[in-house]
């Protein structure tokens, strides 16, 4: 049987992962700023993270949502510790769109209402209500463009509170920072905002955190930098180092009855296992203020620089805009300096590395963007 050849693959076959470096099956060694994109939060292999998924499964690794699993809610009480969030309630789910397809549920059970509002340039997942909120023609097929949903002007209160006045917007949804998008954060007066609409007009206000959560920005949630209170958030990459799990964090206000939500997957003890290592490896190691700490370094050794037409976010999710295609300094990194960069459109290069970043990387990083860039 053959795949569904549906990637675009780099011709590298990892094969062993260490904090943030990669080997390929012919011994190269690549310094990791791409994360698996966004995903290896604490670290490739982190020895706590290995031991809690080991041990684990050595003794049990799944059952279904019929009994008691109290790692969930050990899971829950944690996360609410570290984030902040601990009078929202969990409910935990396999990726970043059924974290989405599900808050978009609660929206809508919760209102009555049908109708979605998402931003410009926005990237909510591939599943059915998901990708008809996704700001990309190309990847809606006509089944979901079904969904009622509107797409706004980013930062655009103006065109948010047109949207919302006439009281048939079950949700709005907008990511902490635009990931995909290419690293654009809303200001923070546009949140404070858009959640006194959302309150005024019964709209519930989603926060997708799937990319910018989990410390990355250098807080918990990239929406706490304008201390706003959200109803419902979603997480998924970062959360589980590489093991698939997504969670839906709901505010009290919402109640929760029997069979609303479900999964069989979700919250399954190997995901809890992988979900508490890698919250007590964040706080063990204080990675989000780690986080903070080099991406002001990193952002400022290439302000510096002076290479980049831009270099947008905060913490360690970083946008570098270049006036010239990104892709050859990407591929020259790649092939000739060893080092694994992201992308977002054709002149952004896109850094979502571990937490566990330090300035030794950077260096390394910067020295090898200087090469790249110089025979360019
Ligand atoms: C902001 C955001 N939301 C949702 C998703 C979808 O997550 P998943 O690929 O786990 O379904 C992504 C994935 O890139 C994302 O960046």
């Amino acid at each position: 049987m053959e795949l569904f050849d549906v990637y675009s693959l780099f011709d590298i076959t990892p094969v062993k992962g260490q904090d943030c470096y990669v080997w390929d099956d012919k011994g190269n060694k690549y310094l990791d700023l791409y994360g698996g994109h966004a995903v290896i939060s604490i670290g490739h292999s982190h020895p706590h993270y290995v031991d809690r998924l080991s041990t684990q499964l050595k003794q049990i690794g799944f059952y279904s949502n019929s009994v008691q699993n109290p790692m969930q809610q050990e899971l829950a009480d944690k996360l609410g510790e570290l984030s902040g969030m601990d009078n929202y309630q969990l409910f935990l789910c396999n990726s970043g769109a059924e974290a989405n397809e599900n808050a978009l549920k609660l929206a809508s059970f919760y209102t009555g209402r049908k109708k979605i509002v998402a931003f410009e340039n926005g990237f909510h997942g591939r599943t059915s209500g998901a990708v008809a909120i996704t700001d990309n023609p190309k990847i809606i097929a006509p089944f979901n463009a079904d969904h009622e949903a509107g797409i706004v002007a980013w930062n655009d209160i103006e065109a948010v509170e047109k949207a919302l006045s006439k009281k048939d917007v079950a949700g709005v949804i907008i990511e902490g920072i635009q990931g995909i998008g290419g690293i654009h954060i809303p200001d923070a007066a546009f949140l404070v905002e858009l959640q006194r609409l959302c309150n005024k007009y019964g709209t519930i206000l989603i926060l997708d955190e799937i990319q910018s959560g989990y410390g990355r920005s250098g807080e918990f949630f990239a929406f706490q930098y304008a201390n706003i209170q959200p109803d419902v958030i979603t997480v998924a990459k970062g959360m589980g180092n590489g093991f698939p799990i997504g969670g839906v964090l709901v505010s009290p206000k919402i109640k929760a009855e029997k069979g609303m939500l479900g999964t069989t997957f979700g919250g399954n003890y190997l995901a809890c296992a992988a979900g508490l290592a890698v919250l007590e490896v964040m706080k063990d190691e204080k990675l989000i203020k780690n986080a903070k700490k080099q991406g002001e370094y990193l952002s400022d050794k290439l302000a510096k620089a002076h290479w980049f037409k831009e270099v947008r976010g905060v913490g360690l999710m970083l946008a570098l805009e270049s006036a010239q295609k990104i892709a050859p300094t990407r591929k020259e990194l790649l092939l000739k300096n060893y080092i694994f960069t992201g992308v977002s459109g054709t002149y952004t290069m896109r850094l979502l590395p571990p937490m566990t970043l330090n300035k030794s990387h950077i260096d390394h990083f910067i020295s090898g963007l200087e090469a790249s860039i110089d025979s360019g």
